[in-house]
């Protein structure tokens, strides 16, 4: 038996290449699960760097490859700033699916980097816009659909080491995941009544885009070459490696299966020993 088989998931920020969306939702699709392949999908904001997002044409992709592992899947393109968008995610999803029981609220940047004495009001504000209000937005029209379908619901925010810990230039980026964390406990709370659980997810360094790009910034703020650099994220690791799109997509599996039935508001480290608190 499958552990998902029969259940629908949507996750945001999916349609990437090598992002941990897309891990997600390959581990989901690969557990039985029906997946929705959600992202920005078109550039819409001269804030964001089109190296940073993901392509309609990727997620597109992203879809079919789902498809090969034999569930169903669609691509929905969402921009989780929007209330509006966010409803027609959920509002397309229940079309085709009839219900879903999963929302991963995945989506997130974390490029807008820059000295606290430096850092813009409108990078503060698109970080915050992206990684904060986007996770309440779907969770809000998520939870509402899971209330009313009435059966169980998860859901499953991935928020960063970044969430326990401070880093250096990345006011926005900590707060917001910080802020994720209190998001999580808070709905947690309201949602327990309602069978719905709410868990995050804290990964430490894991190299995807967005991952390379953290890495090759410290790196050179810290004056040292990429290699020696990541050799460094090693060894202070116990388990003396860096993360895997699929120790997250792990973790979630966990989480929204029915051997996690009875953990909510929880805050979990993905980060082989990295962070501990
Ligand atoms: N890579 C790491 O080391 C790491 C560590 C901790 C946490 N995370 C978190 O994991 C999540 C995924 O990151 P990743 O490393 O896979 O990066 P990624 O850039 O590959 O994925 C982020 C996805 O979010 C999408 N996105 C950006 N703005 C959006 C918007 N407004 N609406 C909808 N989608 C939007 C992008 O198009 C992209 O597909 C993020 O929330 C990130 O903060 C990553």
């Amino acid at each position: 038996m499958k552990t998902l088989e029969g259940k629908t998931a949507i996750i945001t920020g999916s349609g990437r290449d090598k992002g941990i969306g897309k891990g997600i939702a390959m581990a989901f699709a690969d557990a039985g699960c029906n997946v929705v392949i959600s992202d920005i999908g078109i550039v819409k904001d001269h804030r964001f760097d089109e190296s940073h997002i993901g392509t309609n044409d990727e997620m597109e992709a992203i879809v079919q490859e789902a498809k090969d592992k034999g569930v169903d899947a669609i691509g929905v393109a969402c921009d989780v700033r929007s209330e509006s968008e966010v409803e027609n995610l959920i509002s397309t999803t229940v079309d085709h699916f009839g219900s879903f029981d999963i929302m991963v609220n995945n989506a997130g940047i974390g490029y807008l980097m820059e000295p606290l004495i430096d850092f813009k009001e409108e990078s503060w504000n698109a970080v915050l816009d992206v990684n904060l209000k986007g996770a309440f937005l779907c969770t809000k029209h998520s939870a509402k659909h899971m209330i009313n379908q009435g059966t169980s619901g998860r859901i499953i925010n991935i928020a960063s080491q970044a969430a326990k810990s401070g880093f250096p230039f990345a006011a926005a980026y900590t707060a917001s995941k910080h802020g994720m964390v209190g998001l999580t406990r808070s709905n947690a709370v309201e949602l327990g009544q309602h069978k719905i659980t709410v868990n995050a997810v804290c990964p430490n360094h894991i190299t995807t885009g967005l991952g390379q790009w953290q890495n090759k910034f410290f790196s050179e703020k810290m004056g040292m070459n990429y290699d020696d650099y990541i050799q460094g994220i090693r060894d202070r690791i116990p388990l003396g490696r860096v993360g895997m799109v699929d120790d997250i997509a792990k973790a979630c599996i966990f989480l929204a299966s029915d051997q996690a039935d009875y953990i909510t508001g929880e805050a979990l480290n993905v980060s082989g020993g990295e962070e501990m608190h």
